[in-house]
């Protein structure tokens, strides 16, 4: 499995410590920057790594900013990307088995580089479930085609 990593300036280390541990575990990355910590634009960088997972050229991304949100926000942004900020294993957990989230998103500034790659680890481990959550999805990918949601739709949990 390929894993697209990016980060601003701020997710710049934990990245660096990211690619580090998934290299390890013997996962292929695809590193998209920042390569140093002077100042850029998190959209800039948040995008070209979730294009790559758009086209399918990397299975899953992993983000990294200060705060994990405003790669998120970004990422959120092109269609058929699904991109969950976690500060916990749970919800990392949760994001793939429910919501079959692509792009994990991690703030730097809030949570340490053990945590992080817990986190990581879970998000990458767990597969999407199926089931109920399928529907759900499909509203979701509904929004993305303006016009076509329909809240008639009802799944049961
Ligand atoms: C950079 O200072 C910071 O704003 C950025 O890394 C991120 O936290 C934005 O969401």
């Amino acid at each position: 499995m390929k894993v697209a990593l990016a980060a601003d300036h701020a997710g710049f280390p934990l990245k660096e410590a990211a690619r580090e541990y998934l290299q390890e575990k013997g996962f292929a990355v695809e590193d998209f920057g920042t390569y140093s910590d002077d100042p850029v634009d998190y959209p800039d960088l948040a995008v070209a790594a979730a294009r790559a997972v758009q086209r399918g050229e990397c299975a899953l991304g992993i983000l990294f900013c200060g705060t994990g949100i405003g790669v998120a926000i970004a990422a959120n942004k092109l269609r058929g990307i699904r991109a969950a900020c976690c500060t916990d294993c749970y919800s990392a957990a949760c994001a793939r088995e429910h919501n079959d989230a692509n792009i994990l998103t991690l703030g730097a500034r809030v949570i340490g580089s053990g945590l992080a790659m817990k986190i990581i680890a879970v998000f990458l481990q767990t597969s999407f479930a199926g089931g109920r959550h399928r529907g759900r999805l499909a509203k979701i990918k509904a929004l993305e085609e303006e016009g076509s949601y329909n809240s008639a739709n009802k799944f049961k949990l």
